[in-house]
């Protein structure tokens, strides 16, 4: 095996690949019956994420099952916040729920020197997993994750998902001061944990900013492109050539100036962004990534091909990893997954 005979981080390296490396966003899931099982057999969703033999097999399942060219660790963006030591829990059906954190008290009991500890079985998983892909398929690359920090305040402030994030945008033009204080032992938290996760193995980093969209110019350079250029800056002196991938979602015309700005190496598309533009506008040395919408991927049939299709050709010659816009839908039949995927393959 020689080095970087992974597809993907021959891509993450510059290189253009033709047909393109391929996984997708929440591929490990409920969408397939086997995660189902290991699921229930590890109790809640947290105690699957803490759980580094069901957590690395669960990561492996996609790869067994689709061949897909990145096997990205199974944990949740959220982890941070809890392993700072904020309450967390996922009631079933209802998505995460956190004390929020509005005043001093609940800013100083933040725990950043405690996030190594707490977070370990999270690292176990991923040398699990690692040693399970060179037994099983070497030319899959282990990516690991963390949240962006806007898109991790937004739940640590608002406390839950599903709205607009209000109390965290008042409180990130109201009271600057208190927020960018939040900010600083987020960013120094997320740190620990990506370098915790490259120490153990992960052979490329992706930061999920999700909400990054909901920032104004001046906010989205302040909290989205700034922080993420330190953090790939400390990233690139502890672990020279590891590459990390950006996902400032429904950053529009802005996911240009992030590309140029960051020092990543790839950047993710969201379902709205339209393809030939981001193939103009993203700087050429920096791979793209996406952005099938996951609802033509729920449809199947002539609309995925089509939906496909049309992405394929709009990034043919530059360096490119197929992906979704955003994350598997559950309901999604795993039969249209490999149908998609052997169309990439034979791109
Ligand atoms: O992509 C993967 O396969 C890797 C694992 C992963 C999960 N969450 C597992 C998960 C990753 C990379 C994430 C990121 C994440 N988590 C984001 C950013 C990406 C995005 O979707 O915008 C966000 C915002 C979260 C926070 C979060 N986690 C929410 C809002 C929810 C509830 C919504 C839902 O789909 O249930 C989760 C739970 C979660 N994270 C699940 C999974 C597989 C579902 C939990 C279950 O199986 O019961």
């Amino acid at each position: 095996m020689g080095m970087t005979a992974q597809p993907i981080l021959r891509v993450l390296s510059g290189q253009s690949a033709w047909p393109p490396p391929a996984w997708l966003m929440r591929q490990a899931g409920r969408h397939l019956p086997e995660y189902r099982r290991t699921r229930q057999q590890a109790g809640s969703f947290m105690d699957l994420c803490l759980n580094p033999e069901l957590a690395a097999e669960v990561t492996l399942q996609p790869v067994r099952r689709y061949g897909v060219d990145a096997a990205i660790l199974f944990s949740d963006i959220l982890i941070v916040p809890w392993a700072m030591g904020q309450g967390l829990t996922f009631a079933e059906g209802e998505g995460p729920r956190l004390p929020p954190i509005r005043d001093q008290a609940g800013l100083d009991a933040l725990d950043v020197a405690g996030v190594a500890v707490r977070a370990a079985p999270i690292m176990e998983t991923v040398r699990r997993v690692r040693a399970g892909l060179a037994a099983e398929r070497p030319e899959t690359a282990l990516i690991g994750f963390s949240g962006g920090l806007w898109t991790v305040a937004c739940y640590m402030i608002e406390g839950k998902g599903g709205g607009e994030f209000r109390q965290a945008r008042r409180m990130m033009h109201g009271d600057p001061v208190f927020f960018a204080a939040l900010m600083a032992k987020l960013e120094a938290a997320t740190l620990a944990y990506l370098l915790a996760q490259a120490e153990a193995g992960a052979e490329a980093l992706m930061i999920f900013d999700s909400w990054a969209g909901q920032l104004p110019p001046s906010a989205f350079r302040q909290w989205v492109i700034e922080p993420t250029k330190r953090l790939r800056a400390a990233i690139a002196a502890a672990y020279p050539g590891l590459p990390v991938i950006g996902f400032p979602r429904l950053a529009g015309p802005m996911l240009s100036e992030y590309a140029a700005r960051t020092g990543v190496q790839a950047v993710g598309m969201d379902t709205s962004m339209d393809p030939a533009w981001a193939a103009r506008h993203v700087p050429p040395h920096v791979a793209l990534q996406g952005n099938l919408d996951p609802e033509a991927l729920l449809a199947g049939g002539e609309a995925l091909r089509r939906e496909a299709a049309c992405i394929l050709e709009a990034v043919r010659g530059r360096a490119f990893i197929f992906n979704l816009g955003h994350g598997v839908e559950q309901p999604t039949p795993p039969e249209h997954v490999a149908a998609l995927l052997a169309q990439v393959r034979a791109a």
